[in-house]
């Protein structure tokens, strides 16, 4: 019997996000002799990133190194795309893979599309319904989904949601997201090794006693005047005695600058550096609630069963709402403090939302993703 060439799967992130979401997919592929995995990162994203490369022993064949202080979206655009292409061109890959709904990700389909390379696209098929929000991640995803030849996507809803702009029922796999096996991939290596995990000790001892209220917020449609709302619904949070929040601060200037304004000295607020994986995990694992605008928060914490105020508009993960484990709060400051408060104060309201469930995944989404790039 004659063995079939391996494929050549092109793999191309950047940001921290999609560095969370692709490593399972790489780890995947590599271990399978039916590829030939090359990886491409952007840097979009350049410490962030770095922090997931480091945790999950990837060692890019490609760095674009793009990122720049306060990139523009046109700017960051028009670079992805030719220097991804450049790329493309010297691998000629028979796969480009991009993940969710990034500039890197939509870049990386539209480069492949130019050289007429088949595109998967991990993640596919979330939609708010709103080009504005989230911005501009709906409307990248809705150009991917136009140019994917293949579209994992992580649930049903997801699914349908292709199915309903006429995409081939046939090109569709629900897969589950692959952040819930990066997830579990973590928390096994902190099981291993706890040091992995530790670097919180002092902010848990000085916080001890209190209830934990995890934070994160970046997104360009909160920018000014939703950003400003955030701030201040925690400066009100933690006046509390019995409160305190734990806020690792994305270092994009437009979040750093409110963020540090409004809130630096607070006692009960500790604004730190973005966490590594494995001690966000632990902020995840130490938190009462979390309070967040991230897309990937919104699917790790029902695994883990914490209760997740949203501070967005809309989401394209209706899961966790559905299930009463996610809550939409938008960025109105007292709804925050509201919704927050009752979660802290009325013990029965809190446990409703505390249910862990897997709405988003079972931990083995890249390898089925592994199985239907082998065709
Ligand atoms: C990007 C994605 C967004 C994703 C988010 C995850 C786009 C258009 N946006 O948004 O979909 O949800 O990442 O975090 O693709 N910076 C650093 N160090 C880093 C990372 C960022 O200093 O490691 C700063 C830089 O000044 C950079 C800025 O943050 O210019 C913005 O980064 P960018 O990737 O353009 O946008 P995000 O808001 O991070
Ligand atoms: N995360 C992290 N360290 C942090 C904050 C978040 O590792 O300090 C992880 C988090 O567990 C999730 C991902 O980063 O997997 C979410 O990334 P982000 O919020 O930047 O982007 P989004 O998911 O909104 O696109």
């Amino acid at each position: 019997m004659t063995q079939r060439a391996p494929q050549t799967i092109l793999l191309v992130f950047g940001t921290r996000p999609e560095a969370i979401k692709m490593f399972p997919v790489v780890h995947a592929l590599r271990a399978d002799g039916r590829f030939r995995v090359v990886t491409c990162v952007t840097a979009q994203h350049r410490g962030m990133l770095d922090q997931v490369l480091a945790i999950a022993g990837i060692v890019p064949d490609h760095d674009l190194d793009l990122m720049r202080p306060n990139q523009t979206l046109d700017g960051l655009t028009a670079a992805l795309l030719t220097e991804i292409g450049k790329v493309l061109d010297a691998e000629k890959p028979d796969w480009v893979v991009v993940q969710g709904d990034t500039a890197t990700a939509m870049a990386g389909a539209l480069a492949a599309y130019y050289r007429k390379i088949a595109v998967a696209h991990v993640e596919a098929g979330l939609r708010s319904h709103n080009i504005y929000h989230p911005w501009p991640e709906e409307v990248n995803r809705k150009i991917i989904g136009t140019i994917a030849a293949l579209h994992f996507a992580p649930t049903e809803t997801a699914a349908a949601a292709l199915r309903a702009e006429n995409v081939d029922p046939a090109r569709i796999h629900v897969t589950g997201n692959t952040v819930i096996d990066a997830l579990h991939w973590v928390t096994d290596r902190i099981a291993a090794q706890p040091a992995l995990a530790s670097g919180l000790a002092n902010l848990e001892a000085r916080f001890a006693g209190k209830r934990l209220i995890g934070v994160t917020s970046h997104r360009r449609e909160n920018f000014g005047g939703g950003l400003e709302a955030i701030a201040e619904a925690i400066r009100t949070l933690a006046q509390r005695p019995d409160v305190a929040l734990i806020f690792p601060v994305h270092p994009n200037p437009n979040v750093r600058a409110v963020m540090d304004a409004a809130l630096a000295g607070l006692p009960n607020v500790a604004l730190i550096e973005p966490l590594d994986y494995p001690h966000f995990a632990r902020l995840l694992a130490i938190s009462d609630i979390m309070l967040t605008d991230s897309g990937g928060v919104q699917e790790e914490a029902p695994a883990l069963g914490k209760p997740v105020l949203v501070m967005r508009e809309t989401t394209e993960r209706p899961e966790g709402v559905a299930a009463g484990t996610a809550r939409l709060v938008g960025t109105d400051a007292a709804r925050i403090v509201a919704e927050a408060t009752t979660l802290l104060d009325n013990p029965a309201a809190h446990a409703a939302m505390a249910r862990a469930h897997n709405p988003f995944g079972d931990g083995h989404s890249a390898a089925r993703i592994a199985d239907l790039l082998a065709g």
